[in-house]
């Protein structure tokens, strides 16, 4: 009789083995003979306390024999279901599917794209320049002669290769691309340009060796100091608030003349966040531009400053360490 019990439940196990095409089904069979809970195999095992003690022994047997086909028959089954099991485990649709990470963009790009957007509604337009510059455009052709004492805020990271007119530097304003421009277009010019610049600075809350800047330049006729002021507190209102404190202080740039600089108030204390000017008469004449015929103004903002000041960070150093918990926020 325990026999008929034993085949029977092999015979039942093959048959349903024999069905199964993937691994879930798999798993249930396993559980359903060999499952430590209820599977068949340890139903069996409950019942050898009603079988009298002589044949207890040999229906042990039996029960451990089929047990360990059972399991054989399953492992060689799973194996062979591996073998060709990659198309078997797409077709699980049930499975949670990968989260895709997709970021966000950095708060220095957000508000550079904010700034690039008031202006653009000014009826500014975009353009670009190297960020690896030589000499010339970095400083000369900006009346920014070798030795002039300006230089020495501009210390920077020199390129190790010179040709015979030029020494390559990275960038220490977005300034050059004014020159860049002036050569290839005539006036009248209403530009911005945004982008990286570099400077041989000790990180600190309010110095990084790398920024960010806006350039903007103007070039027509009769563009006066009234155009710069006008525009500048514009957009300073647009960007901040309408009651934002701003104040233009005297300043020397020597690409431009009369110059100022431009501060906003920020927890108390006023942060310098631009620096601005009429052009100089000597740059018009590095680019061939007729001064006499030609004014402009021009200003450079430092893009992270603002950042500071709008999103009150307490440093800049904030923005270049790349601490989610910090990114996250914005
Ligand atoms: N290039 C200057 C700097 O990085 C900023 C600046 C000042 C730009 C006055 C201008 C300007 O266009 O007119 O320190």
């Amino acid at each position: 009789m325990h026999d008929e019990v034993i085949d029977s439940l092999k015979k039942e196990f093959i048959e349903k083995l024999n069905k199964i095409k993937d691994n879930p089904s798999l798993l249930a069979l396993k559980g359903e003979f060999v499952g430590r809970k209820r599977g068949k195999i340890n139903e069996l095992f409950k019942q050898m306390g009603k079988i009298p003690a002589e044949k207890r022994k040999i229906f042990g047997q039996a029960i451990n024999e089929l047990k360990s086909f059972f399991e054989q028959e399953l492992k060689q089954f799973e194996r062979n279901l591996k073998i060709g099991s990659l198309s078997q485990k797409e077709e699980d649709w049930t499975l949670p599917g990968y989260k895709i990470d997709i970021g966000s963009k950095h708060l220095l790009l957000q508000v550079m794209d904010e700034v690039i957007d008031i202006f653009l509604k000014m009826g500014y337009h975009i353009e670009d320049g190297p960020e690896v510059e030589t000499d010339y455009y970095n400083f000369t052709a900006l009346n920014i002669p070798e030795e002039h004492p300006a230089r020495d805020e501009h210390d920077t990271f020199y390129i190790d290769y010179e040709d015979r007119d030029n020494r390559y530097l990275l960038r220490t304003h977005t300034s050059p691309v004014q020159i860049r421009t002036m050569l290839k277009k005539k006036p009248p010019l209403k530009i911005i340009i945004p982008g990286k610049v570099f400077r041989k600075d000790e990180p600190d809350d309010t110095h990084s060796p790398v920024f960010h800047q806006l350039e903007g330049l103007v070039v027509g006729k009769k563009i006066s100091m009234a155009d710069l002021k006008g525009t500048l507190t514009t957009f300073l209102k647009a960007l901040f608030k309408e009651d934002v404190q701003v104040r233009f202080r005297p300043s020397f740039f020597p690409f431009t003349e009369p110059s100022a600089e431009v501060d906003v108030m920020m927890n108390g204390e006023w942060l310098e966040i631009l620096g601005c000017g009429m052009v100089d008469p000597a740059v018009f004449e590095n680019v061939g531009i007729d001064s006499e015929e030609y004014t402009g103004f021009a200003f450079g903002l430092g893009i992270d400053r603002i950042a500071m000041v709008k999103y009150k960070a307490r440093s800049l150093r904030l923005f270049y360490e790349n601490d989610l918990r910090f990114l996250r926020q914005f």
